[in-house]
C-alpha cells in the first residue's frame, strides 16, 4: 500500500540537504535567459532575431504557441504570476495591443512558414475574460499562424468563472483543453489560507460539469505542503482528483514569496508555517497516481495514457515556442526571449509598432545542448540514441557531471538511456543546476 512506503522514503529524505526552497532562475525551456525579467534592457543580440524572423523557416522542429491572459477576478494570497485585476477597459486595450503583436510576428517570414501544433492560453486567468474576448484572439490567431488541424488548444482557468454557456462556446471554438488551477479540494484552506472564493465541492462540481458538458481532456493544478497541511489532507486531495478522473494533473510545492500576503499571514501568525512533509507528500502523490493509472509525464505533471499534454513537451524537448502578450518568455531559432512584466509596458512597446521584448539572447550550441538535457530530464529520461541523432552523445559530452549525478543517486546510466529516479525527481533543481554549470 501507498503509506507503508512513503512513510520509508519520507524517512530516507529527512538527512537529503534539498534546494526546493532556493529560488532557482533555471527553467529549462528558456535557458540560459533568466525567466523572469523585471527591470528591462536593450534585448542582447537583437539583429540576430530581427534576421532570423526574416528568413524563412526550414526547420521540423515542433512549434507551440503561448498567449498569456493577464487577468484575474481576485488576487490570490500565495500567487506569484504576473496578473492584475479585471478591469474591462484594459482588457479591450490588451485585445487591441494583442491583435497589434499577432500581426507584427504574422508578418515576418519565420512565423509565416511555421505551423504550430499547440496553442496555450495561461495567466492570469484566461477564463475570466468574456468567451467572445478569448474566442476572438483565438480566431484572430488562426486567420493569422498556420496552426494545424488538430492542434491541442488548452484554456487555463479558475473553476469560479465556470458557466455552461462560456465553456460551451469553447468547444464550438476548437478548444480541446482546460487547465484549471484547484490548488485542494479543502474548503477551509482555499478559502481562509489562499484566498480563494469556491468550496471544495463546487470545484468538484465543475470538473463534472466540463465532462459532462464535452470536454474529454480536463487538466488540474494541486498544491502541497500548504500551511497546516497534513499527509492525510493530501491523500484527500489526490483521492478527490482521482475519483473525479481528471485526465492530466500537475502539482507543485508552495513557494512562499517574500512579497505575498500569504507570507505576511505566516509572519502574523494568522496562518502555521509550512511543515517539513513535502518530500512524502511529493512521493504519495507518484505512487497514488502511479496505482491509479496516470502515466508521469514529466517530474511534476501525470497524465491518463493518450492524454498527454503536447504543449509542455514542446516546451521539454525542447522545441519552440512564439510567446505573446505581457511576461512569458520564447524561443525562436537559437533566439530564447523574455517580454515586458507589466502590461503598461507591454502596452506602451506595442503602440510604438516595436516587439515587446525585455530582454533575450542568441544561444550557443553548448547552451542548447544544456537546455535539451535539462528539459529531457525534467521529463525523467534521455535516450541517448535520438539525443546522439539531434545533438551529440550526452553521454560524452555531460560524462562529469553525469558520474556526479550518478553518485549522489540522481540518474541511472546506462549505454542506452539516463533515467532520473525518485531522488532526482525530488531534488530537480540540484539536478537541473548541475547541468546548467557542467
Ligand atoms: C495561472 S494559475 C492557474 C489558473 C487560474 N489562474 C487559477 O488560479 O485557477 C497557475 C498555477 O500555478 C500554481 N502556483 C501559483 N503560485 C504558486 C506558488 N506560490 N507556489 C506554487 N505554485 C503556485 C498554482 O497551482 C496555480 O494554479
Ligand atoms: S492563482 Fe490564478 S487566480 Fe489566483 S491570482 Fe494567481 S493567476 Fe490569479
Amino acid at each position: 500500500m501507498a503509506s507503508s512506503r512513503v512513510v520509508s522514503l519520507g524517512n530516507l529524505m529527512n538527512f537529503e540537504t534539498h534546494s526546493w526552497d532556493q529560488k532557482t532562475k533555471i527553467f529549462p525551456p528558456c535557458y540560459p535567459l533568466n525567466p523572469i525579467v523585471t527591470t528591462p534592457r536593450i534585448p542582447r543580440d537583437f539583429d540576430y532575431f530581427i534576421e532570423l524572423l526574416n528568413n524563412s523557416n526550414e526547420s521540423d522542429v515542433k512549434k507551440g504557441l503561448y498567449i498569456h491572459v493577464p487577468f484575474c477576478n481576485s488576487i490570490c494570497t500565495f500567487c506569484c504570476f504576473y496578473r492584475v485585476l479585471k478591469d474591462q477597459s484594459l482588457v479591450k486595450k490588451y485585445i487591441s495591443a494583442l491583435r497589434s503583436e499577432i500581426k507584427l510576428y504574422a508578418e515576418t517570414n519565420y512565423i509565416k512558414s511555421s505551423i504550430f501544433d499547440a496553442v496555450y492560453f495561461g495567466g492570469g486567468t484566461p477564463t475570466c475574460i468574456s468567451s467572445e474576448d478569448l474566442m476572438e484572439i483565438l480566431s484572430y490567431c488562426k486567420e493569422n499562424f498556420k496552426i494545424s488541424n488538430n492542434a491541442e488548444i488548452t484554456i487555463e482557468g479558475n473553476p469560479s468563472d465556470f458557466d455552461d454557456k462560456k465553456f460551451g462556446s469553447f468547444l464550438e471554438n476548437g478548444v480541446n483543453r482546460l487547465s484549471f488551477g484547484v490548488q485542494t479540494f479543502d474548503t477551509l484552506m482555499r478559502q481562509k489560507v489562499l484566498g480563494r472564493r469556491l468550496a471544495g465541492e463546487e470545484v468538484a462540481r465543475v470538473i463534472r460539469d466540463v465532462h459532462e458538458l464535452g470536454f474529454n481532456n480536463v487538466d488540474i493544478d494541486l498544491m502541497y505542503d500548504l500551511p497546516g497541511q497534513t499527509i492525510e489532507d493530501w491523500r484527500k486531495d489526490l483521492q478527490t482528483a482521482i475519483d473525479l478522473e481528471v485526465e492530466s494533473l500537475s502539482f507543485y510545492r508552495l513557494r512562499i514569496y517574500q512579497t505575498s500576503k500569504l507570507a505576511e499571514m505566516i509572519k502574523s501568525g494568522e496562518v502555521p508555517p509550512q511543515s517539513n512533509k513535502h518530500a512524502e507528500m511529493y512521493l504519495l502523490a507518484i505512487e497514488m497516481l502511479r496505482d491509479a493509472g496516470y502515466k508521469q509525464q514529466s517530474v511534476d505533471h501525470f497524465v491518463l495514457p493518450s492524454k498527454e499534454h503536447l504543449y509542455s513537451r514542446i516546451r521539454l524537448m525542447p522545441g519552440e515556442t512564439l510567446a505573446l502578450g505581457p511576461s512569458p518568455n520564447g524561443i525562436l531559432g537559437h533566439y530564447v526571449y523574455a517580454n515586458v512584466r507589466s502590461l503598461e509596458e507591454y502596452l506602451a512597446m506595442i503602440s510604438k509598432g516595436k516587439f515587446p521584448i525585455a530582454d533575450g539572447m542568441r544561444t550557443s550550441a553548448a547552451d542548447e545542448l544544456r537546455r535539451a538535457m535539462m528539459g529531457q530530464l525534467k521529463m525523467l529520461r534521455v535516450d541517448v540514441n535520438e539525443f546522439q541523432q539531434r545533438f551529440k552523445n550526452p553521454l560524452d559530452v555531460f560524462s562529469t557531471v553525469l558520474s556526479e549525478l550518478e553518485r549522489r543517486n540522481l540518474v541511472l546510466v546506462n549505454d542506452r538511456e539516463i533515467k532520473l529516479t525518485e531522488r532526482g525527481m525530488l531534488l530537480i533543481d540540484d539536478v537541473l543546476m548541475a547541468i546548467a554549470s557542467s
